[in-house]
């Protein structure tokens, strides 16, 4: 407890999912968790279970408008950034013959536009032994039949981690991405259940991971513990891509 004492942290895409359990351990170790949702409901149903740490913002992070404004306020009532996560993302089934351009544009738009002004907009908050983290997916490194756009967006999502933290190791600022397998989530929720039962025959720990193990790694990379690391990604998925 208290790794991430007199922190503040911002979790983009916090409120339900990976995102949320990732705000819960962030305030429970002590960081002031700046975290954002769409929804007014889900703001206030999330900073419920978050506790005093808990500092909501409404936002839509695929909008560089929002992402600049929300900053600006982080700003004005904290002063700096010592962790910003990339959490928000999505994710629709559409075969090669399927995808449309709302499909790619709305898939790259959050997954991969959003983090860029994302961390642009943040990078003046952040200090020296600053870290962000980038929630990113092992479908990175696997072909899974209708998931191309998604799967292309998280190898970016990837590249861009190797090239800012080329970038901005210089000031003190490091970048890494944590890749789940797959997560008991709304998202996984969507998938077919032949796809999720398929994916977890795979696995060779047996099961899907729990948010709570996500964010785990997060927290890893977030903290002291972590000084070291820089530009890397920590697969957490049982096994799946390991082995
Ligand atoms: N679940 C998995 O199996 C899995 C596996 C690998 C990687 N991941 C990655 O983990 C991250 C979190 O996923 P999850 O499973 O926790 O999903 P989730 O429960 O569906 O949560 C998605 C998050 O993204 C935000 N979001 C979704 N669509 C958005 C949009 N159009 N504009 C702005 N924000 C939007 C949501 O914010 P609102 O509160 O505003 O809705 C929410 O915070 C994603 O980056 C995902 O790619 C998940």
């Amino acid at each position: 407890m208290n790794r991430l004492n007199n922190k503040v942290s911002v979790v983009l895409g916090g409120a339900k999912g990976i995102g949320l359990a990732i705000s819960q351990r962030f305030a429970h170790e002590g960081a002031a968790t700046w975290f954002t949702s769409r929804r007014d409901e889900e703001l206030q149903a999330a900073a419920a279970t978050i506790g005093n740490n808990a500092l909501p913002l409404r936002a839509d992070v695929s909008q560089q408008s929002e992402l600049i404004r929300i900053m600006e306020k982080v700003q004005a009532e904290s002063g700096h950034i010592d962790v910003l996560v990339i959490n928000a993302g999505m994710s629709e089934h559409a075969t090669l013959e399927q995808i449309s351009a709302d499909h790619f544009e709305q898939i790259f738009g959050l997954n991969v536009r959003s983090p860029v002004f994302a961390l642009q907009a943040a990078l003046p908050l952040l200090k020296p032994g600053a870290s962000v983290v980038l929630i990113g997916s092992i479908a990175d490194v696997i072909g899974s039949e209708g998931y191309g756009v998604y799967s292309a967006s998280k190898a970016a999502l990837r590249s861009f981690a190797r090239t800012w933290t080329r970038e901005l190791a210089p000031r003190g600022i490091r970048v890494n991405v944590v890749a789940p397998g797959p997560v008991d989530t709304e998202m996984m929720a969507a998938a077919s259940e032949a796809f999720r039962q398929g994916i977890i025959s795979a696995i060779p720990l047996g099961r899907m991971g729990t948010p709570e193990e996500i964010a785990s790694a997060a927290l890893f990379l977030a903290s002291d513990d972590s000084r070291y690391i820089a530009g890397a990604e920590i697969c957490v998925d049982g096994g799946l891509t390991q082995v």
